[in-house]
């Protein structure tokens, strides 16, 4: 009888020695798992992060939906920095590229390939309104037409001209003044106002610069024609 409670007792030691190592190797092998995926959680996440953060098109600050065209542009800084115009990642305009001048800076874009058509600007200062006027003209439809402004933009600028460009979408042309900042992005034939478009006003009270107002920036995607 005690002999039988004897093996008994000893099957019971045994069972629980062997549970015992059992559980500790499923413990290891947990720990192990848990320490691979930390591993993974460090590395490829971050990686993920740079590689998605290291920048989108134009650099803004978030990414366009698909059939979208990115854009950023800025206009100029008082009489010395020329206006900056990007889209789809490429500088269409700027002082680096020295095809910005005093006055109104144009870039012309096609509105369903996104591709540039030309670049141009038009003094009106000390400019002659009608060469703006003949440009406008004969811009096509279905044209996305960029403007940005470079120290005086309004001085020569006209009812006709204003006109043109107010046909382009535009709300505030016809308040533009003096060595007012102003950035616009339209579209020929557009039959809406467009919602890209930053206007500040020349105000000896309020400009950044002796002067002038300070610098207009703006960024947003425009939406590719379909038709
Ligand atoms: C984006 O920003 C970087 C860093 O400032 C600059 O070197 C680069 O020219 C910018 N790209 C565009 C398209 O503006």
């Amino acid at each position: 009888m005690m002999r039988a409670g004897g093996i008994l007792k000893l099957a019971a030691l045994a069972s629980v020695f062997f549970l015992a190592v059992f559980l500790a190797f499923e413990l290891i092998e947990i720990n192990f798992h848990v320490h691979l995926g930390q591993l993974f959680a460090r590395y490829t996440p971050t990686e993920e992060a740079t590689t998605k953060q290291s920048r989108y098109k134009c650099n803004l600050s978030k990414p366009c939906p698909e059939d979208h065209f990115s854009f950023k542009m800025a206009s100029g800084a008082a009489s010395v920095v020329g206006p900056k115009i990007c889209l789809e990642d490429n500088i269409l305009m700027s002082g680096v590229k020295n095809n910005v001048g005093r006055g109104m800076n144009i870039a012309l874009v096609n509105g369903r390939t996104g591709e540039l058509i030309k670049t141009d600007f038009f003094d009106m200062w000390a400019g002659d309104v009608n060469t703006l006027i003949n440009f406008l003209v004969s811009v096509e439809d279905g044209t996305v037409v960029m403007m940005a402004t470079f120290d005086d933009s309004a001085t020569k600028l006209n009812d006709e001209a204003r006109k043109l460009i107010s046909d382009l979408g535009s709300s505030n042309i016809n308040s533009l003044g003096f060595r007012d900042n102003w950035i616009f992005v339209g579209g020929k034939g557009i039959k809406t106002k467009s919602p890209f478009e930053q206007y500040i006003k020349n105000n000896a009270e309020s400009n950044k610069y002796e002067g002038w107002p300070e610098v207009l920036e703006m960024e947003g995607c425009i939406p590719r024609r379909q038709d």
